[in-house]
């Protein structure tokens, strides 16, 4: 399709128009002739806005425009991008007598571009993102969210189970905002008495309390210019709430003991596990605070509703642990693997990882077992301890199993269902099926 064309004079006045410029512009020839250019309420013809006249815009200095990106308004109102190129006319003698506009519509161009951004976005399923892990379909949402947000300086309350990554995510958020360069503070405050917490967070100066023998720098302070994350906001004192909020809105602090307020710039991203909205009806979390802190919210799922994930986050604890350890741990069998499946994960991702890492302290081969497993994860210890590997929850046991289970459990059924993790009676069941006998002479 035709390129626009068109000419005006020093003063910006159009001289020529043609159709190109008609089809993309809306004005005909005659609409525009004699009119100045900022009829197209371009906004940006070299940096400037082109409302302002083309004597602001520069074109007649430099001479020419390359390619540069502008917005104009149709005559009936709709916005187009146009990629713009300029020259000046000059008369026989060299003198500029105006200039010569030429006008590429790439509307539909940006418009593509933009769904292309956000297709790719959606359909890039990201397995890994600033160190958290995770391919489920919520995790992609956290990490959307992250970048989202990271760049603005809105607080962030985050939410999740123990052990869900609140914290990793909070270091993302940081790492990835305007803010990257200042400090990263945390402060877990579930850990301090009210008192304590008060000066933590504030500081104070010497002589504030018994025991205050120097002035003390608070962790406002020291995150100023970066980042503050707040680690379990729902264990602080109302006392210690009303100052919170104040830092919050008027951005300054005191330390205690002092009356001298200072200024901080800092941005706050709090946790929490409870839930929150309980503890306002319950009267121990004010609500200004509380939206205060979620000027935007992020919820991590519990690793039981993103069990997809574990094969993801045992690969790469396994990478983390024989870089920490250098074991030549590289992998893990289907049956242990299977018993981290099907386990509940009351701990989360923490438990998770500290599983693989017992699992690294007992590692004699390159392959993780499921004997290697903390036992409270594996359903049938001594099931593990054998070729048939996989926990017998069904009641079938091989006789080389049982015979093991008893012979660790001393005859003891009761004990060696425990170790099977199975029932009394599917132990006296197999016992007999198999017709093992606590001498083994007496077997047939
Ligand atoms: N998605 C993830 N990918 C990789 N590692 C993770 C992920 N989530 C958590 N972890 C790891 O699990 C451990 C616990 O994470 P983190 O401390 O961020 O959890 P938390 O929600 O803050 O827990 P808590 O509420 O107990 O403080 C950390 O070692 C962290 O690196
Ligand atoms: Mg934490």
């Amino acid at each position: 399709m035709a390129d626009g064309l068109f000419t005006v004079d020093l003063d910006g006045t159009i001289t020529f128009w043609n159709k190109g410029a008609e089809r993309i512009t809306g004005y005909t020839a005659e609409d525009v002739i004699g009119k100045n250019c900022d009829i197209l309420e371009g906004d940006n013809c070299l940096g400037t806005n082109c409302v302002d006249g083309i004597r602001s815009c520069g074109l007649f200095e430099k001479g020419e425009v390359s390619n540069n990106e502008c917005t104009i308004r149709t005559k009936d109102g709709h916005f187009v991008t146009l990629l713009k190129n300029a020259r000046v006319l000059r008369d026989k003698n060299g003198n500029i007598i105006g200039g010569v506009e030429n006008l590429t519509d790439i509307t539909n161009l940006k418009r593509a571009q933009e769904e292309v951004r956000l297709l790719r976005r959606e359909l890039r399923e990201r397995h890994k993102f600033e160190g958290i892990i995770g391919k489920d379909a919520r995790m992609q949402e956290v990490y959307n969210l992250i970048e989202d947000v990271a760049p603005t300086s809105a607080s962030v309350l985050i939410f999740g189970e123990s052990g869900t990554g609140k914290e990793l995510v909070a270091s993302a958020l940081h790492f990835k905002s305007l803010r990257a360069d200042g400090p990263f503070v945390k402060l877990n405050c579930a850990a301090l008495s009210e008192n304590l917490l008060e000066s933590e967070l504030f500081g104070h100066v010497r002589g504030a309390f018994t025991g205050a023998i120097r002035d003390k720098i608070g962790r406002f302070e020291l995150a100023n210019g970066g980042t503050l994350f707040l680690d379990e906001i729902g264990d602080i004192s109302l006392n210690v709430q009303v100052k919170l909020l104040r830092a919050l809105q008027e951005k300054v602090i005191e330390r205690v003991g002092d009356i001298k307020p200072l200024h901080v710039d800092v941005r706050i991203i709090a946790a929490t596990h409870q839930d929150l909205r309980q503890l306002m009806k319950e009267g121990t979390f004010r609500d200004d605070l509380y939206y205060r802190l979620k000027v935007v919210s992020l919820f991590l799922p519990p690793l039981s509703e993103r069990k997809d994930d574990i094969p993801l986050l045992v690969e790469h604890f396994i990478q983390k642990f024989r870089q920490q350890t250098g074991k030549p741990v590289g992998g893990i069998n289907p049956d242990a693997l299977r018993t981290l499946m099907s386990y509940a994960w009351p701990g989360n991702i923490r438990e998770l990882e500290n599983a693989i890492e017992h699992a690294f302290v007992l590692a004699k081969s390159r392959i993780i077992t499921p004997d290697l497993l903390p036992i409270e994860i594996s359903p049938c210890p001594v099931c593990h301890a054998t070729d048939s590997g996989t926990p017998s929850v069904t009641g079938t046991i091989t006789r080389e199993t049982l015979q093991s289970a008893l012979a660790k459990a001393g005859w003891n059924k009761a004990k060696a269902a425990r170790l099977l993790g199975v029932t009394r009676t599917t132990v006296w069941r197999n016992i007999k099926k198999y017709g093992l006998h606590e001498n083994p002479s007496a077997e047939p």
